[in-house]
């Protein structure tokens, strides 16, 4: 397979065509935005963590009966991927109160869930990602609502396979941020999975593990990203 010129950059990968129609190569960065990118910074090391992570979570959701656009890990920080047609949403599932759910809803964060929750987001960067339901999302035609059963029923697998994944080392997962893609009509997880996108906590201390230590400047940054790396045998 052939790296061709670049499609395009995002905040945090670029994405490079192949002489594959079919395939697209992802090159993870260090670099890390928040707040819609207003906050800018590097991140050392990022870039590798957060492919090899979203590489293994890929392989183990396949295992488990989610399909992902991962083909191949490349190299430390590029990836082979299937060229999907995104969904533009983002579908946030939380186990427990936290982030942009405790300051809307003035539920403390820490507060846990007796159930997951789902939320939707439409990806629009000049409209800061609003919130929206799933009426919305069929109304702009953004998915029918067959695609918004099959990303419900593949969210919360993902969220089941997740915390299970993370509790073995120690981690519990309070929510994540994951989107979808169709791959020849078929809805398959086109996204990355990694402290970016996630929020981690120590089981014993709830210590942060997650891009909130860059997002709000609580320091120690690198060091939690490693130590997630370390602690999933990465
Ligand atoms: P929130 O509490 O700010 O809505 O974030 C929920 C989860 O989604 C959290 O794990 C961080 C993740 N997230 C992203 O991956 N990208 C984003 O742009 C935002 C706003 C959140």
């Amino acid at each position: 397979m052939e790296k061709l010129e670049q499609l395009y950059e995002g905040k945090a990968k670029k994405v490079f065509k192949t002489d594959d129609p079919d395939v697209l190569i992802v090159d993870y960065k260090d670099d890390a935005t928040a707040f819609n990118g207003e906050k800018r910074g590097t991140i050392v090391g990022k870039g590798v963590i957060n492919n090899k992570m979203s590489n293994r979570v890929d392989q183990l959701l396949e295992k488990e009966g989610v399909p992902t656009h991962f083909i191949k890990e490349l190299s430390d920080r590029e990836t082979a991927v299937k060229k999907v047609d995104i969904v533009p949403l983002e579908v946030i599932i939380r186990n427990v109160a936290a982030g942009s759910f405790s300051k809307r809803l003035g539920v403390p964060e820490g507060t846990p869930f007796d159930e997951p929750t789902i939320e939707f987001s439409y990806k629009n960067d000049e409209l800061g990602d609003p919130l929206i339901n799933s009426y919305f999302a069929v109304a702009m035609k953004l998915a029918t609502w067959d695609e918004i059963d099959t990303i419900k029923k593949y969210a919360f697998k993902v969220n089941d396979v997740l915390k299970a994944y993370f509790l073995q080392a120690d981690i519990k997962l309070i929510d994540f941020k994951i989107e979808f893609g169709r791959y020849h009509g078929q809805i398959i997880l086109a996204d990355e999975i990694s402290p970016d996108t996630c929020r981690l906590w120590d089981v014993h201390t709830n210590e942060k593990l997650d891009k909130d230590r860059f997002r709000r400047d609580l320091g120690n940054v690198e060091e939690a990203y490693n130590e997630v790396f370390h602690r999933l045998g990465l």
